[in-house]
């Protein structure tokens, strides 16, 4: 009889180690594991400690040798410019050793670490897995981000290459990337030894030759017609694959840190148990390679279980209309499909009757996954009814790589819960603290954290700054991991995410620091302070509002300076920041210790039921705020409706 998901979590709990060790199996260690988790390395222990292995070898090659090579790996579809191919898995095998070539003739071994600056074109796929390959280090920094932060990524991993391309496309728009390269580099202390850089035929780009820039086809078909092979390199399992940058509170990113053992283990474990995907199968992940649902499962995932991932350029809706991921799901058989809330919203918007969906034949769907922000129950109930197949909500986030609580379609479905991610997946035991760090009743909100140690697969560290990661995760809450989110679980131990106890905002599925972006309003020159809170949008989930309080000397048009602010987010963090809102106030309401009153701005912006803070230091700042949101268009918000004790 199959296991069901008591069963397996009961098995994991009984041995934490034996479990996990049992999942390893399932891949090649060219060096057998010697002690599976370690608990006095690392920050709270390592796994697969001894093992060697290689993250690309368990991706292409062992699939070849298994006769799987001719096989479809990769599926790529454009709806931007039409482009549709497909790879098998010899195919892949090939196009990842031409780029290992090209990237070790010019010096790049293990260890070292690659930027990648890319778009959504198999060679992104392919130039992550030809650095796995060589057991160098990549680090995707997504393509809406702005030279300025790409700078920081470039300085702060140390990058020797960039690998980028001439152009991305966004519907309406060519995005010029070699611009943006380029002064990133200039800015960058840390300058690489070379670009790469793939040309596009919708935009060629100017290359600087002189400082090392390489046409990427050029090379990569010498070392094809060469036929140059290179062998996998064998890492520690505790080496690093990759650093994803992710936003903190600060405006300094912080690089996750991800391992190869843990790493390989835990995604494979999760795609048949998990997705209740098999190998052959057709698994979608309608995301960026940018972020970590995109490495996960788009790249790493899928091709570790031997299915056929599919790599989609366009967007959910407008290229061309709200039927394109239907188009996508049956012309390649799709069984699960794994995307973000948001992406819903948004066909929900443009096709609410979901009469798109009837064009198409979708009966090879299975399951929809859905994560990045927290699934309205709204949307999740739209999409099940038009679908017809179950909707997934599961709950992750950049730093653990992989669900911490989910509803595994692998195991046999839970009862689902309207609002809840379902039950912790085996590795995470998940608690729920308050602040001072005890446990709190089932049923009330707290902060959620995961015992330590954290699974395999999880973040390690973050690149370069053990303390930082210390602090920030380890430290506030003694044996475990701070999630950052806030939640509560019920009698039945389902986990119910409501918030996050930062100032890290969701955005279109997209994770931004408000924080990072006053840093970047206080750079205006007419800016004295400022602050940034997230509010309540409809498509996006919440979308980034800013405050501005002036120099006194400035006696320029406000709605000039606004735009200028508005200009500079954009320019220094990049358009995913869909900071579109920034409006001058006389001050920043504060507590008299001058703490800025962030939650009770956001709680007017977005018309909820807000109290009069007792401890703060003017009482009229708040209703002035109300009645400038109001003038500007958010008529919900309303006076305060009492007075804080
Ligand atoms: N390169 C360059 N610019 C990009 C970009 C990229 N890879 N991705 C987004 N941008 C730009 C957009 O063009 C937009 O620019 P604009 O201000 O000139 O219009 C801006 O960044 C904001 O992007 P976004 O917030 O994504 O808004 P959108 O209107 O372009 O699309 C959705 C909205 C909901 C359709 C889209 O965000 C989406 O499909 N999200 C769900 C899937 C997903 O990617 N989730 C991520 C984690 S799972
Ligand atoms: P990221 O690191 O970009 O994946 O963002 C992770 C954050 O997104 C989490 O800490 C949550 O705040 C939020 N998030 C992701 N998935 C969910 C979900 N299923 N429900 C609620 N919030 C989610």
């Amino acid at each position: 009889m199959q296991s069901t998901y008591f069963d397996v979590y009961a098995e994991w709990q009984a041995d934490p180690e034996a479990f996990w060790l049992r999942a390893a199996e399932a891949l090649d260690w060219s060096k057998p594991v010697e002690r599976v988790f370690d608990p006095d390395q690392g920050a709270y222990g390592r796994w697969f400690v001894g093992g060697e292995t290689n993250t690309c070898h368990n991706c292409i090659d062992r699939h070849v040798k298994a006769g799987r090579g001719d096989q479809r790996a990769l599926i790529y579809d454009s709806a931007m410019n039409g482009t549709k191919t497909s790879f098998t898995y010899d195919a892949v095998l090939a196009e990842v050793q031409a780029i290992a070539a090209v990237l070790r003739n010019h010096g790049v071994g293990k260890g070292d670490r690659v930027i990648l600056y890319m778009p959504m074109v198999p060679e992104a796929v392919f130039s992550m897995l030809a650095c796995a390959r060589l057991g160098a280090v990549h680090s995707v920094v997504f393509g809406g981000f702005a030279a300025h932060e790409l700078a920081k990524r470039i300085d702060d991993s140390g990058a020797k290459v960039v690998i980028s391309a001439s152009c991305g496309l966004e519907p309406g728009r060519i995005v010029s990337y070699k611009p943006l390269l380029d002064h990133a580099i200039d800015m960058a202390t840390a300058k690489p030894d070379f670009c790469l850089i793939l040309q596009r035929d919708e935009l060629h780009a100017p290359l600087r030759y002189e400082h090392g820039d390489i046409d990427f086809r050029q090379a990569v078909e010498v070392e094809k017609v060469n036929g140059t092979v290179i062998d996998c390199v064998p890492v520690a399992a505790t080496d690093p694959l990759y650093i994803l940058y992710t936003s903190g509170t600060t405006g300094q990113p912080k690089g996750v840190v991800r391992d190869n053992g843990g790493h390989m283990v835990a995604l494979q474990w999760t795609m048949e148990n998990l997705y209740g995907v098999k190998p052959g199968e057709v698994f979608w992940t309608a995301s960026d390679i940018g972020w970590v649902v995109g490495h996960s499962y788009i790249v790493y995932a899928p091709l570790l279980a031997g299915s056929t991932t599919v790599l989609f350029e366009g967007k959910p809706v407008g290229t061309p209309d709200a039927g394109t991921f239907w188009r996508i799901v049956s012309e390649y058989d799709v069984k699960v499909l794994f995307t973000a809330p948001t992406a819903f919203r948004a066909i929900r918007r443009d096709d609410p009757d979901g009469e798109y969906v009837r064009h198409h034949d979708l009966s090879g769907l299975r399951a929809l996954f859905l994560a990045g922000e927290r699934a309205d129950p709204e949307t999740l109930k739209w999409a099940e009814t038009v679908l017809k197949v179950p909707v997934i909500d599961h709950w992750w986030q950049t730093e653990t790589g992989w669900p911490m609580v989910g509803n595994p379609a692998g195991l046999g479905l839970l009862p689902f819960k309207a609002g809840s991610p379902t039950l912790p997946m085996p590795g995470y035991a998940i608690d729920v603290l308050d602040d001072a760090g005890h446990p709190v009743p089932r049923g009330t909100l707290g902060n959620i954290v995961v015992k330590l140690p954290l699974p395999p697969g999880c973040l390690v560290s973050f690149w370069n700054a053990d303390e930082r990661f210390r602090q920030s995760c380890l430290e506030e809450f003694p044996g475990y991991y701070k999630t950052a989110d806030a939640g509560l679980m019920d009698d039945e131990g389902y986990l119910f995410v409501m918030a996050r106890t930062d100032d890290i905002i969701n955005c279109a599925g997209h994770r931004l620091s408000t924080g990072a972006m006053e840093e970047v309003c206080a750079m205006h020159p007419d800016v004295a302070e400022c602050a940034v809170v997230g509010v309540a949008d409809a498509l996006k989930g919440q979308v980034p509002c800013g405050f501005l309080v002036l120099k006194n000397r400035v006696s320029r048009d406000l709605g000039a300076v606004e735009r200028e602010v508005i200009d500079l987010v954009r320019s220094e963090i990049g358009p995913v920041a869909a900071f579109r809102t920034a409006m001058v106030v006389q001050r920043l309401p504060k507590t008299r210790f001058g703490k800025i009153l962030r939650g009770t701005m956001q709680k007017i912006a977005d018309g909820m039921p807000w109290t009069m803070p007792a401890t703060i230091d003017d009482p009229g700042i708040l209703e002035e705020i109300a009645e400038i949101l109001r003038q500007r268009g958010y008529a919900r918000a309303a006076p305060a409706v009492g007075q804080d004790a």
